[in-house]
């Protein structure tokens, strides 16, 4: 923001005290402050020994001989807070038409790996794999449209023990339907009557085990079987992901390095790394100062586990695709997995990529009804229905206050959007709060309320008749509201960028919210259509940049947003 201002003001300090001086010049807390607020009189006052707000008044001055500067003041300890002119704040506003523009894709460089969802086939969707989904997809999103050339990598859970045990539950209780034609929430009923049943018949389990075992070994009637549930739950999932935006260029599972382990077992013996453990079993015991716990590679009875499929995935992945970074999304539960398996690879020799466990917090339900379903287990499915009928039923209350010529497809967004960014919104450090009321609320950070701002934005440039309009030929006098949105739209391309190297999604939804509610504060004080010009076109011009800075956002968050509502 404003580069080409701060390097010759900071050049012209620099020359002014001899001095070296790093500062920056950051949008002020409270922008009716000024447009642009700097430290530098605080820094220069330790480097220099000389009170700071003497050189504070010294650096306003030199300023304001600047041609870009319409003012600049001294406030509190020594900061210095600066207007610019009307032409140079118009100007800028190009970083923000670039930056709702995609980057060109950079194929020649080393691809960033981002693995998310890793749905457990045969398994219910747990909760966690929603947030891992939507945290995932506006990652990619996010670094796409940096112009990272990503592969995005669905790893799922296709491989274990849970096949054996569906495989008896079919067979004990499954009837004569085959497989291929089982819906995938019969199947889940299924998987779900084997852990009743276990609990008066313990020998099922061995019975499970046994199957999985047979199925490792190629069995062909249950090799089978796998390869219809597979496929049963992957084309079950293809319709919630499409609702949800998310796609992938990879869906190699873990059933993909079956035949990759083995030799990363031959490799870890030789290099002394897995040692033998309890019961002919393999494992890693870390050095004593690394404080963690072993980390088991290989069952006494040679069953393979999900580390062992890890430690394959990670040895593919760096031999094929040579990655710049890998990242993947797991919710906090996987932490310890995640550091033993990297400080194995790093045991193993192993050039590691920039790698990055992307964790994430807990679902909290403030919806009792939510939490207390049976052991937990959320249908991903069921939660995005019934956001959508809750969104319906709120278009319908609502009546005419809702402009729309398609009140289904606009229930669908708003329903599919409102749990999107219902999650996307908090940060992904702390527990996520599962709040229906808070999620479809037209007030508040909502996923409602940015879609209406949408839609007024672009209410307004219909009225205009002039849906793409540019910036002004003659530059207006500025309000304090045109001002204040002018420079919160110009917070954009920082905002994209902060969410994708720290992979945080909720510091653009943030600065989207802020936008919002800067954008309404200005609809409601200021006229646009009945405004002179050069004003009106300016408004104008404001208007369409928050329509497109909006969808553009919300695009990356992998929300929709209606023109009309
Ligand atoms: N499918 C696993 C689960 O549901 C998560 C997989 C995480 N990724 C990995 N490479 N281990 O818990």
């Amino acid at each position: 923001m404003f580069s080409t201002f701060s390097s010759e003001a900071l050049r012209r300090m620099r020359d002014h005290y001899a001095s070296d001086v790093e500062a920056e010049f950051a949008r002020p807390q409270d922008p009716k402050h000024g447009d642009l607020t700097t430290t530098a009189a605080l820094r220069l006052s330790k480097l220099l020994s000389r009170p700071p707000r003497e050189i504070a008044e010294e650096i306003a001055a030199m300023l304001r001989e600047m041609p870009e500067v319409e003012g600049a003041d001294v406030a509190g300890a020594g900061y210095v807070n600066i207007r610019l002119k009307p032409d140079v704040l118009l100007a800028e506003l190009d970083i923000v038409t670039d930056a709702t523009k995609a980057k060109k894709p950079q194929k020649k460089d080393k691809p960033v790996i981002i693995e998310y969802s890793q749905p457990n086939i045969a398994k219910p969707l747990a909760i966690h794999h929603i947030i891992g989904t939507v945290l995932g997809q506006s990652m990619v999103n996010l670094y796409r449209h940096q112009g990272a050339n990503v592969i995005s990598w669905n790893y799922i859970g296709d491989w274990g023990t849970q096949f054996g045990k569906l495989a008896v539950a079919y067979e004990k209780w499954g009837g004569k339907k085959p497989v291929a034609g089982y819906t995938l929430d019969e199947l889940l009923k299924l998987y779900v009557r084997f852990h009743e049943e276990v609990k008066t018949d313990e020998s099922l389990d061995d019975q499970g085990r046994e199957a999985f075992r047979k199925l490792e070994q190629g069995d062909k009637t249950l090799r089978a079987f796998w390869k219809d549930v597979v496929a049963v739950t992957k084309s079950s999932l293809e319709d919630i992901y499409l609702r949800l935006g998310v796609t992938f260029d990879l869906d190699l599972g873990e059933s993909f390095y079956e035949d990759k382990m083995e030799p990363v077992l031959e490799e870890g013996k030789k290099k002394g790394v897995f040692t033998e453990g309890e019961g002919g079993s393999l494992i890693v015991a870390f050095p004593e100062e690394k404080n963690m716990s072993p980390y088991l590679v290989l069952k006494g009875d040679g069953a393979t586990l999900y580390s062992t499929r890890d430690l394959a995935q990670m040895k593919y992945r760096i031999q094929t695709y040579d990655p710049k970074e890998v990242l993947i999304f797991t919710d906090i539960a996987q932490k310890l997995h995640f550091e033993q398996l990297v400080e194995t690879c790093t045991m193993l020799g192993w050039k590691l990529p920039a790698f990055e466990n992307v964790l994430f917090g807990r679902m909290r339900f403030v919806d009792k009804s939510m939490s207390t379903r049976k052991g937990n287990v959320l249908e991903l499915e069921h939660v995005v229905d019934e956001a959508v009928h809750r969104a319906e039923e709120i278009v319908k209350e609502r009546g005419d206050a809702i402009q729309t010529d398609d009140p289904k497809e606009l229930a669908e967004m708003m329903g599919v959007g409102a749990l999107v960014y219902g999650i996307l919104s908090q940060n992904r450090k702390m527990d996520i709060v599962f709040d229906w009321d808070k999620m479809l609320s037209f007030e508040g950070n909502s996923a409602p309320y940015l879609q209406y701002t949408h839609a007024r934005a672009r209410s307004v440039l219909r009225k205009a008749e002039n849906e793409e309009p540019s910036a002004p030929k003659t530059v207006p006098v500025f309000t304090e509201h045109d001002r204040i949105l002018l420079t919160t739209l110009l917070q954009f391309p920082a905002a994209i960028e902060s969410a994708r190297s720290e992979h945080m999604p909720h510091k653009l939804a943030t600065f989207l919210h802020q936008l919002a509610q800067d954008f309404n504060r200005f609809y409601n004080v200021e006229p646009i259509l009945q405004a002179d010009e050069p004003t009106r076109t300016l408004r104008l011009f404001l208007t369409f940049l928050t329509a497109q800075v909006l969808k553009t956002g919300a695009a990356l968050l992998t929300m929709r947003v209606p023109d009309r509502m």
